[in-house]
């Protein structure tokens, strides 16, 4: 526990109402949107780069951890206070500072959520493409944290693609800037990458410069409905490789499908065992000729029907039953473990194959769904723990699936952070020397470990 005189201190630098003990508040900031839970010994809602510092310098005088944390919405345990400690929510930094429509540049506070400064972007007329899921809810600063990447991510990229700089408070308080605000820049060594996906570890992240770009003239949206989830997995390589460009390229199978058929704008065929969504931006005419091919190739390759939203409505409709999945799969089973592995395009089909044998095996229903355009699969383990049988199958679960996606040259994690789920499995994907580097720039950033302690890598 952090001592009262130390509770005091805090208050002093926050100011005494942004600062919570009481246990129903701190029960609060206990959890993200895993199964996880923890709780801190304090909440602090700091109000500007200063304080963090203050509070950074004061943990390390004193040795206790501080977790950063945006909305929560993390689907790894990155914000989950593990060891106790202070997490530090950084939703008072919620100021747009800038758009600015002739640099193509936003500069923004952390804690703004995302789908606010989507909206005040698109109002000027450009666009911030990455589109996580919990978008209407989820902070930049927790994407910039994670690296988030969504939907769009085939023809736009993920959150890394877009941040130019930032300004961090490092674990030993001294604040500093990173990166530029053009376009280009390669003055020392990439320290704005490095803090990309560092998952609270390497400090706190405190005001964001990011690249815009021209906001799409249209987009059109499809949904296409396969007899098998394997024949939509071999139609995603054809589609990617006929040079018909895609802007997001999206799959459901059959349990994810029946999860949320009825929020879709039309219906679906009983029987179908899969349905691509498929977004085409760009012009209006070059839109609506690829989005007929991509239609006419979906045909082709048997699926039945092919549906395009008539109007931006429907579209929003698909996309908005698309983005609920993931909760919307607690319908099926209590708890549930969502990975987010990424394999090499053409090894979707292989690793549908040998999931549908895993689940076989150890006895447990593994929907997937996600962004197959990408080769980001996400593979849900469902189980309820009161079933001691599925609840002792999991753990072996995730170590086959992990074990399946090394096998065909995939990376465990392609948007949701490592954390404390798959921080156990580190090794499986990096080299010893790989971690012991990463080790050392951890302890030369962060040499107390007071910055979010017990994440990413494995327990020694
Ligand atoms: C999704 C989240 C879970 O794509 O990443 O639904
Ligand atoms: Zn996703």
């Amino acid at each position: 526990m952090i001592p009262e005189k130390l509770i005091q201190e805090l208050k002093a630098i926050a100011g005494p109402e942004q600062v919570l003990t009481a246990a129903e508040d701190r029960w609060t900031y206990a959890f993200d949107a895993t199964d996880l839970d923890h709780m801190p010994d304090a909440v602090v809602f700091p109000g500007s780069a200063a304080e963090i510092s203050r509070i950074l310098v004061l943990a390390n005088a004193h040795r206790f951890p501080v977790v950063p944390r945006g909305a929560g919405t993390g689907r790894s345990g990155g914000a989950v206070p593990i060891q106790g400690g202070v997490v530090l929510v950084l939703t008072r930094l919620n100021r747009i500072l800038e758009i600015n429509t002739k640099d193509l540049v936003a500069v923004v506070e952390p804690g703004v959520i995302l789908g606010r400064l989507k909206a005040a972007v698109e109002e000027k007329g450009l666009y911030y493409p990455p589109d996580p899921a919990s978008a209407e809810f989820c902070t930049i600063g927790g994407n910039v944290a994670e690296c988030a990447g969504g939907a769009v991510a085939v023809q736009y990229g993920v959150t890394r693609d877009y941040v130019l700089g930032l300004e961090v408070v490092l674990p030993t308080g001294e604040i500093i800037e990173a990166g530029t605000r053009t376009m280009k820049g390669v003055v020392g060594y990439d320290l704005t990458r490095l803090f990309l996906g560092s998952e609270g570890t390497l400090g706190v992240i405190t005001r964001i410069t990011l690249r815009l770009v021209a906001k799409p003239v249209a987009r059109q949206t499809l949904a296409a409905a396969f007899k098998t989830l394997q024949a939509a997995g071999e139609a995603v390589s054809l589609i990617l490789a006929s040079g018909l460009a895609p802007t997001a390229l999206e799959f459901l199978d059959q349990v994810t499908l029946g999860c949320v058929r009825e929020m879709l704008p039309f219906k679906v065929p009983a029987g179908a065992g899969a349905l691509l969504l498929i977004a085409v931006d760009g012009h209006p005419r070059d839109v609506e000729e690829r989005a007929a091919r991509i239609a006419r190739f979906c045909e082709e390759q048997c699926a039945r029907p092919v549906l395009r939203a008539k109007t931006p409505a429907e579209a929003e409709e698909l996309w908005k039953a698309r983005k609920v999945v993931s909760p919307s799969l607690k319908k099926v089973k209590p708890q549930k473990v969502s990975e987010d592995v990424v394999v090499p395009l053409g090894a979707i089909p292989e690793l549908i194959a040998a999931l549908a044998k895993i689940s076989r095996r150890r006895g447990l229903i593994i929907p997937c769904y996600g962004h197959a355009g990408d080769g980001n699969i996400h593979v849900n383990i469902l189980y309820d723990r009161n079933l001691a049988a599925e609840r002792e199958a999991v753990g072996a679960t995730v170590e086959d699936i992990f074990v399946l996606v090394r096998r065909l040259q995939g990376t465990l994690s392609g948007e949701h952070g490592i954390g404390l789920t798959k921080a156990p499995y580190l090794g499986l994907e990096l080299s010893p020397g790989a971690i012991a580097l990463q080790k050392r720039l951890k302890a030369a950033f962060d040499p107390n470990n007071i910055m979010n302690p017990g994440k990413v890598f494995p327990a020694t």
